[in-house]
């Protein structure tokens, strides 16, 4: 059975987390404790380009950078997150997210994340935002 204890740690860091905003704390207890946190030594790839994306990550701590096509395209840390496109559209991963520093992520498998936050169209407005930015910042290389 998995150890559904939450560091009080990482709670605060997810009720802080501008995407999970409109959750309840109920709804962010839940969330963290569906959530595996796993981590990363820097250099390790966390998302491979071209690969089947099966789940969601928040940066709990440390940074990672997103490469397409091997360019690096943006950096990201705590508090932010990756692998949500590939959930949203059901295709491949988009780039590579590669740990810069040691890592220490919260991840929700494609099936645990639409069923937390699938129904809360505050968050969905909130990924789709951000989605739609980055898809914005990288226009040429996204349409390849
Ligand atoms: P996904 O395509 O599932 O896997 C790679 C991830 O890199 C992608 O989801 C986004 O989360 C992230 N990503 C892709 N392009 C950008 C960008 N321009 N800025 C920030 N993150 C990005």
């Amino acid at each position: 059975m998995a150890d559904t204890t939450v560091a009080p740690a990482t709670l605060a860091m997810l009720g802080s987390v501008p995407l999970f905003q409109s959750l309840n704390k109920h709804q962010v207890r839940r969330l963290a404790e569906t959530a595996q946190e796993r981590r990363f030594k820097a250099g390790d790839i966390i998302v491979r380009q071209g690969d089947k994306g099966v789940g969601f990550y928040l940066i709990l701590e440390g940074e990672a950078k997103v490469e397409r096509a091997g360019h690096p395209v943006a950096s990201l840390g705590a508090g932010q997150f990756f692998g949500e496109m590939a959930l949203l559209d059901d295709q491949p991963r988009t780039a590579d997210v590669r740990a810069s520093a040691a890592v220490r992520c919260l991840v929700l498998s494609s099936w645990e994340f639409w069923a937390a936050v699938g129904d809360e169209p505050e968050v969905l407005r909130t990924l789709l935002k951000e989605t739609v930015r980055r898809i914005r910042s990288a226009p040429a290389a996204l349409s390849e």
